[in-house]
C-alpha cells in the first residue's frame, strides 16, 4: 500500500479504535475516524493529533457510505450487549453494515475485530455468538478481509468492583489457571500492521494476545506494582451462583474457550515485542492501576 492511502477507523473514540487510529498515525499513515460527536473531548483529541473526522452513526448506513469514500483499509469494531447500549442483534447488524458498505464503496481491505471466544461454535453467550455471525458474513463477501480475535483486555481488570482498594483482587481464573490477555496498545499496533499490509494478511484469522497470565501472576505483579500486598482469589462461588453472566464466562474459561488460543511466540516473531503484565503495569496501565487502587466506587459489586 502506498503512503498516501487513507484508513477509516470505527470506534476511534473508544479503546480499540483509538489505539488503532493512533498506531496508524504513528506509522505516518492518513487516518479518518468515524465519530458520532465531533465536539466530544475524545473526538477533539483525535483531531488535534491530525486524524480527520467523519461524522456518522452506525445505525445510519448513508453516513457509513460517506465515510468510506476514498478509503483503502477499514478497521471495524462494534460495542456489544454487556456495555448496555445495543443488543446482540444490533451488534450483528452494525458489523454487517460496515462490511456491506466497504464492499459497495470499493474499499480494498477490511479488518474486523472479533473476540477470542468467537468462531469456534456456539458459546451460549450472545455477545460472543454475535461475533461469530459477523465473521461468517465478512468471509462470505468478495472483499479482502482479515479477522483479528483479541483476548480479554488487561484494561478490563481495572474496572471497579474487583477489590483492589481493599488489598485483594478477584477475577475469573483459579490461582494456577492461565488466561491470555492483551493490552489495548498491542491490539492497536498489531491491527495497524495488518491494515498496512493487506496482501500479507488478507484471508487470515489471527488470535491476538500479549501474555498468558495466572491468578498467582496477578497476585505477584499487582503486589509489586502497588507496593503493598494484593491477595488474589477467584470470584466466590456465592457470587457465581448469583450472577449467571460471570458464571458462564468462568465456565468458558474452565472449558478452555476463554483461556485464549493465540500463539504468543509466533505473534512476537511476526509483530515484535508484546507487552508483559509487569510492563503494562509500569507503562500504559500505570495510571489506570493507580486509580483502581483507590477507587471505592461499587467496590462490593463483584465480590
Ligand atoms: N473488553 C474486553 O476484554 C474485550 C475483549 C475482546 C473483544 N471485546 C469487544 O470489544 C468491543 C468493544 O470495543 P472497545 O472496548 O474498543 O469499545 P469502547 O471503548 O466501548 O468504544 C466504543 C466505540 O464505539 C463507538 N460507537 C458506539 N456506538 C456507535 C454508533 N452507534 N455509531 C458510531 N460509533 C459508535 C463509540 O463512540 P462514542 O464515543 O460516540 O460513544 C466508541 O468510539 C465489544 O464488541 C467487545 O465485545 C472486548
Amino acid at each position: 500500500m502506498d503512503q498516501s492511502e487513507q484508513f477509516l477507523v470505527f470506534g476511534a473514540t473508544g479503546q480499540q479504535g483509538g489505539a488503532v487510529a493512533r498506531a496508524l498515525k504513528a506509522k505516518g499513515r492518513k487516518v479518518r475516524a468515524f465519530v458520532r460527536d465531533p465536539e466530544s473531548g475524545k473526538a477533539k483529541a483525535l483531531a488535534a493529533e491530525g486524524i480527520s473526522l467523519a461524522i456518522g452513526d452506525l445505525f445510519d448506513p448513508a453516513s457509513i457510505d460517506r465515510a468510506m469514500a476514498g478509503i483503502a483499509g477499514v478497521f471495524s469494531v462494534q460495542t456489544s450487549s454487556p456495555a448496555g447500549e445495543i443488543t446482540d442483534e444490533q451488534e450483528v447488524w452494525q458489523g454487517k453494515a460496515i462490511a456491506d458498505s466497504a464492499l459497495q464503496q470499493g474499499v480494498r481491505h477490511l479488518v474486523y475485530s472479533s473476540g477470542g471466544a468467537a468462531g469456534k461454535g456456539p458459546t451460549g453467550m450472545g455477545h460472543f455468538d454475535s461475533k461469530s455471525q459477523i465473521e461468517a458474513y465478512v468471509r462470505s463477501l468478495s472483499i479482502m478481509s482479515t479477522i483479528t480475535r483479541p483476548a480479554s483486555f488487561m484494561e478490563m481488570m481495572l474496572l471497579p468492583g474487583m477489590g483492589l482498594p481493599l488489598g485483594e483482587f478477584t477475577f475469573f481464573m483459579r490461582p494456577e489457571q492461565s488466561m491470555q490477555m492483551i493490552t489495548v496498545y498491542d491490539l492497536g499496533r498489531i491491527n495497524a500492521e495488518i491494515l498496512v499490509a493487506p496482501d500479507q494478511y488478507a484471508g487470515k484469522t489471527i488470535e491476538l494476545a500479549s501474555a498468558s497470565v495466572t491468578g498467582k501472576d496477578l497476585q505477584r505483579a499487582f503486589t509489586a506494582a502497588a507496593g503493598r500486598a494484593i491477595a488474589y482469589r477467584r470470584f466466590s462461588d456465592d457470587l457465581l451462583v448469583q450472577n449467571p453472566f460471570l458464571s458462564r464466562l468462568t465456565e468458558l474459561l474452565d472449558t478452555g474457550l476463554l483461556a485464549g488460543a493465540a500463539d504468543i511466540p509466533a505473534l512476537k516473531r511476526e509483530f515484535g515485542h508484546l507487552t508483559s503484565l509487569e510492563e503494562w503495569l509500569g507503562g500504559h496501565g500505570k495510571l489506570l492501576f493507580e486509580a483502581a487502587l483507590v477507587d471505592n466506587k461499587a467496590e462490593v459489586a463483584l465480590r
